[in-house]
């Protein structure tokens, strides 16, 4: 909690303040619980694929199995990347972040979606493309990822659905049951939060009147940061670095001692606990268990401890999500690249809502600048 101003009316990072109303997800701080259009995200983690909750969050419903088979359809036929994106995707710089490719990705996708020139405010132009920015997302990462290591992007298999696509088209493997289940209840996990930043920065961005794309990629831009979505990869890192000097125990202590910020600890909402972390946590222990390696649960369960103990914070979704992907041997800077997959969903919902009842989002700020003063001529000063 950030200590009070001098100005009762304002709140710093907006903390508290109500800045829109949803009918898309709900986060109940009592219980830490998560509902997308009022499903508890347990329920869809545990008992449907991803496509299923992306479905439920563009079209307010669940589908029926006529409408899960026609909409996976829709997504397969919409996956393929154009080749101009691929030709630009081999022009950028070896160390460039994923995240920024994808948002260059993006911007020139926009330019080839056949709704560019449609109306913003066409809810079923705004479908069409959102229906297009999902179905790209997966394999835009894979292919992102192998032409960064030299290899060819693979296309994606339609008999599979977008979680095990996304292992198949980064890994060049099918993954197994086990795998597409758990990449398919993380996707579930990251699809949608509410007016967090990058959503916010989504509707912001559209409620411009801008287009369905420019909001995607501020909305990257926005989550690629480690206080938000770029955390999964800086837990992983810090796991890393704790695991190097062997004693969770102290690591923990002496960066709390020296007020250093703990990635994948602490939330804006939520005050005694982020439930989708709980979830992922039993998967990546699950996993450890399944490939003999369960040391990295063991770190976290020692950090877990001693942060709540200590300073009553908790994990968030990212902290069990970092080594629930390095144990599945995921590349660290895909980890951020894999929450926009699922999150393209999400912020998509929100822009068409926005875009169905829209205002501009214009707040107002407090000015402590100089008093009004008089200019001085160039020559004068
Ligand atoms: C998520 C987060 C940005 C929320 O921020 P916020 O609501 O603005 O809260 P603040 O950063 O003001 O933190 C409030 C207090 O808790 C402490 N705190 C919060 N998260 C912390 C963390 N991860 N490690 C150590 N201390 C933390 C702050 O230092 C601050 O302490 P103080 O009051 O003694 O100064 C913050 O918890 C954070 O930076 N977490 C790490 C990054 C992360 O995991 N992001 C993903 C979020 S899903």
């Amino acid at each position: 909690m950030s200590a009070p101003t001098a100005y009762p009316d304002y709140s710093p990072g907006l903390q508290g303040i109500i800045a829109g109303i949803t009918t898309i997800s709900e986060i109940d701080v009592p219980t830490s619980s998560l509902t997308y259009r009022g499903i508890n995200v347990h329920e869809l983690a545990e008992h449907a694929v991803f496509e299923e909750t992306a479905y439920l969050l563009l079209m307010g419903k669940l589908p029926n199995k006529t409408e899960l088979a026609e909409f996976k359809a829709r997504i397969s036929n919409e996956s393929a990347i154009p080749q101009p994106v691929i030709d630009a995707l081999k022009l950028c710089p070896k160390n460039m972040h994923p995240m920024d490719k994808l948002k260059m990705a993006y911007s020139m996708l926009g330019a080839m979606d056949s709704d560019y020139e449609a109306d913003p405010i066409s809810h079923e132009a705004n479908v069409r493309k959102a229906i297009r920015i999902v179905a790209k997302a997966a394999n835009l990462v894979a292919a992102a990822h192998r032409i960064n290591e030299g290899l060819d992007p693979i296309s994606p298999d339609p008999e599979l659905g977008i979680a095990a696509n996304l292992m198949y088209t980064m890994k060049g493997e099918k993954p197994d049951e086990f795998v597409t289940k758990v990449m398919d209840a993380s996707l579930t996990l990251y699809a949608e939060h509410g007016f967090n930043a990058s959503t916010f920065a989504c509707r912001v961005c559209v409620a411009t009147l801008s287009d369905l794309y420019s909001g995607v990629v501020t909305g990257i831009g926005t989550l690629k940061g480690p206080l938000h979505g770029g955390a999964n990869e800086e837990a992983m890192y810090m796991l890393m670095e704790i695991d190097k000097m062997g004693d969770a125990a102290k690591w923990t202590h002496d960066a709390l001692a020296s007020k250093k910020k703990i990635m994948g600890f602490g939330h804006r909402e939520y005050r005694v606990g982020d439930s989708r972390a709980a979830y992922m946590s039993k998967l990546g222990k699950e996993i450890g268990q399944r490939v003999g390696d369960t040391h990295w649960g063991d770190i976290a369960e020692t950090m877990e401890r001693i942060m709540w103990d200590e300073k009553k914070l908790f994990p968030n979704v990212d902290f069990p999500s970092a080594y629930a992907y390095y144990l599945l041997g995921i590349p660290i800077p895909l980890y951020t690249p894999i929450f926009v997959v699922a999150r393209t969903t999400g912020w998509c919902a929100h822009m068409i809502e926005q875009l169905d009842n829209n205002r501009l989002i214009r707040p107002t700020c407090i000015y402590e600048g100089p008093k009004v003063t008089e200019f001085v001529a160039l020559e004068n000063r």
